[in-house]
């Protein structure tokens, strides 16, 4: 009888600590052995991969994930439900995904909303998954059941500083941040100045500006770098570690490593826009350029880019995530094009649905950019989502006996011919892609998902199956903590802080 369900022979092995000429084997779903290769020789699996001298990775742990929302502000909904948007994922090497459960402001609940996300996602996915709870009303209810979130498994959530429909006040953070530091939860914030990005969306409506570019002048850099001091300063006061997600400028870059070097728990995130697009993406002709709306909008120039991706290099950023959030382009019901109409007829920037899928492409163009070391690319894009969202060692790593067997078998360097990127490779419900035209000199070849090989890319691409991602309780995480572990308390003589 075999000993093993499956060994990887020959590969690179690359996590986010080590490197080298390793097999591998996996038994029940988990990495049973990673040894020295030839070690394995004489064991016996039902199945063998050649990975031929390809990296072996952990597969993609992507946190940030917008699937199957109803529509929060404006029209427009989600183009990928959790099926699609999963097996999108699959087929880009993602192996866990964690998506939010939208609470909307007029309920009060947190749970009804976890319950309801659960029901979309049960027996959809293709990948594993969890949920960060999208707080948009820091009732006393839904504050009081951050308790039960953690007893489900659930140990992030998430706040916005901007949307009319979402955005909370500074009072309102701090209340979420003070309970979640109480219960070990991590908070993400949605750093944009609201008022700002109105008062000059205004400013362009009076002189008549209506094109998709305007987006990006109406979400000016000081609106992100603004919002980024300011909740960076509400996380100091509370002691409450923060997750700063999508960040686009230099400006916001330097205020995180500036409190990071201070010692503050603030954690960065940016995503494959802001290392690949920019203004021009947005100023196509026509209305073009909304297949590149999202917020932040892709900034001014390659000068920016390359800060972010120096922030990657250089441990500014944490996690790189897709922030798939996709919309349909020619769709006037819940599309892009659900802003031409009889008053619009080319449109207005303020109305088209924000967002862009990236879920497929993001280990891709971040892996076939050649900037990153692969130890980093590892710890960006698997390793530190999974620690700081409370994934580790079962997500993100190859630990025998204690990690999921989910990996990506990559090409041996520089033997794949090189092609561009085109929609129609890809796995979402999407009629476009923003990257359409890029070089990629990468793909996942396989991907195993608890030891089953679920992409084969020469051999029937999607093998995996709708419902055989299930949901992951998560832990608290192992990267944010506060530095103080006292209680936060307003003293009778008026001063206040950590007992
Ligand atoms: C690291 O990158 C950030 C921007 O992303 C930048 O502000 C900072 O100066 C860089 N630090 C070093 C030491 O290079």
């Amino acid at each position: 009888m075999a000993e093993y369900d499956v060994i990887i022979l020959n590969g690179l092995v690359v996590t986010d600590t080590e490197m080298g000429d390793y097999d591998i084997a996996i038994k029940d779903e988990k990495i049973a052995k990673v040894v020295a290769r030839g070690d394995l020789k004489d064991a016996k699996a039902k199945k063998m991969i050649d990975a031929e001298g390809g990296y072996v990775m952990p597969g993609g742990v992507d946190g940030h994930v917008h699937l199957q929302e109803p529509p929060l502000f404006g029209k427009g909904s989600s183009a990928d439900n959790y099926e699609t948007g999963s097996r999108s994922a699959v087929c880009g090497g993602t192996t866990c995904m964690v998506t939010f459960a939208p609470q909307k402001k007029s309920e009060d609940t947190l749970l009804d909303t976890l319950h309801a996300t659960h029901e979309k996602a049960k027996n959809n996915c293709y990948i594993d998954y969890s949920f960060h709870l999208l707080v948009g009303n820091p009732s006393e209810r839904a504050l009081s059941e951050f308790k039960t979130l953690r007893e489900e498994g659930i140990t992030s959530l998430k706040i916005y500083m901007t949307y009319e429909a979402l955005k909370l006040d500074d009072g309102q953070i701090l209340d979420v941040l003070l309970e979640a530091r109480k219960q070990k939860i991590t908070t993400m914030v949605h750093a944009e100045n609201g008022e700002v990005i109105d008062w000059m969306t205004k400013q362009l409506e009076k002189r008549k500006l209506f094109a998709p570019k305007y987006h990006g002048t109406s979400h000016a850099p000081i609106a992100e770098n603004e919002a980024t001091f300011r909740v960076i300063q509400l996380s100091e006061f509370m002691d409450s570690p923060i997750l700063i997600v999508h960040v686009s400028t230099p400006e916001a870059a330097a205020h995180i490593k500036s409190a990071q070097d201070r010692g503050i728990p603030i954690y960065a995130e940016t995503c494959p826009q802001y290392l690949f697009l920019t203004k021009t993406d947005l100023d196509k002709p026509g209305f073009e350029g909304a297949k590149c709306v999202c917020s932040p909008p892709p900034r001014e120039s390659e000068a920016d880019c390359d800060i972010i991706w120096d922030g990657l290099a250089n441990g500014t950023f944490t996690i790189l995530s897709s922030d798939h959030c996709p919309f349909r382009y020619n769709d006037n019901v819940n599309g892009k094009k659900t802003c031409i109409n009889d008053e619009y007829p080319n449109g207005h920037f303020k109305y088209i649905p924000n967002g862009i899928a990236g879920i497929e492409t993001r280990l891709s163009l971040a892996l076939g950019a050649n900037r990153l070391d692969l130890k980093k690319f590892v710890e960006l894009t698997s390793a530190n989502p999974a620690r700081l969202y409370g994934l580790y060692p079962l997500k993100g790593a190859f630990v025998e006996g204690k990690s999921d067997a989910d990996l990506n078998i990559w090409y041996p360097p520089n033997t794949m011919q090189e092609f561009s990127l085109m929609n129609e490779m890809l796995h979402h419900n999407v009629d476009y892609t923003p990257f359409e035209g890029r070089t990629l000199k990468q793909w996942p070849r396989y991907t195993l998902l608890r030891g089953k090989v679920v992409w084969d890319r020469e051999n029937g691409g999607l093998l995996g199956e709708k419902g055989y991602g299930k949901f992951v309780k998560r832990e608290a995480s192992s990267l944010a903590k506060p530095r103080n572990h006292g209680e936060w308390e307003i003293y009778e003589d008026g001063s206040f802080g950590f007992s």
